[in-house]
């Protein structure tokens, strides 16, 4: 790891300074913790490969015209991102029921959903991030009702876009977790998508035999962790068949 200062380190990710002012250089660790950090553990090359798959993806949604905090890769486990103030708040959308949300309704896991929902949730590790409502959030100040209208415009059209993308690759997008920040210019403002978008993050299920490639895996003990993250990659055509140990640098297509 870096001797750059270090600026916040979470359960997955640390942030170090950045090379000039606004940037943070954002580091992929190979830990993974579940169910408010109760369950900890390491899987290895996941960084690498969150690292890549993140990339990728935020790269892929900067081309349909949504902000994000992503600059580019600049190693297997680093990338540099502007600096962004954090909203404290955990945008999820569903498509399928599945997890917290198909115990909450008593609902089958892979249960259809009438249409896609959009949940909130309070990042405290305290309080075990609740789920929130929008007159929490503006009445709290997390985020103002010009903010959240962004955050709800920008998750939906991600999650059309990446629907697609995932699908075109034999991936059902169950639903998933992004988070957003403040980025500040001169005399402006804009909500840009941050942190990451990984199988930490998703539910990916295979769409012919609903094979679980994600998280889910590490969480329920499933086993082959790690090689499911790897099979999104190679899916995904960001790896090559040899392994994460030759993953290519990307380049910017904007
Ligand atoms: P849930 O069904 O456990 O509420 O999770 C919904 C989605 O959000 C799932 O794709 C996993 C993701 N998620 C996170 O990324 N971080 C979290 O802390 C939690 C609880 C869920």
């Amino acid at each position: 790891m870096s001797r750059r200062r270090r600026i916040y380190e979470g359960k997955a990710k640390v942030l170090f300074e950045g090379p000039e002012p606004g940037t943070l250089i954002q580091y992929f660790k190979d830990d993974a913790s579940a169910f408010n950090n109760q369950k900890k553990g390491t899987i290895t090359g996941k960084g690498v490969l969150n690292n890549r798959i993140s990339e990728y993806l935020m790269m892929r949604l900067e081309g349909m015209g949504i902000p994000t905090h992503f600059v580019r890769r600049l190693n297997m486990r680093e990338q540099l991102v502007r600096e962004v103030e954090i909203i404290p708040v955990e945008v999820v959308i569903r498509n399928v029921a599945a997890g917290s949300f198909a115990k909450r309704f008593g609902m089958a896991e892979g249960a259809a959903l009438p249409r896609s929902i959009c949940e909130y949730y309070y990042k405290s590790d305290e309080l075990g991030d609740p789920l929130v409502t929008e007159e929490h959030i503006t009445a709290f100040g997390w985020a103002s009702p010009q903010d959240l209208d962004d955050m709800f415009n920008l998750a939906l059209r991600i999650n059309d876009y990446l629907s697609g993308l995932f699908l075109g690759a034999g991936i059902r997008l169950v639903d998933f977790k992004v988070e957003f920040g403040r980025l500040y210019t001169q005399d402006d403002m804009r909500i840009v998508l941050a942190d990451e978008i990984s199988p930490d993050n998703c539910r990916l299920w295979d769409t012919k035999t609903n094979e679980i490639m994600d998280k889910d895996r590490f969480r329920r003990d499933l086993g082959g962790v790690a090689e499911a993250y790897q099979e999104v990659a190679r899916r995904l055509g960001i790896l090559p068949e040899s392994g994460p140990q030759e993953v290519p640098s990307a380049k910017m297509t904007a």
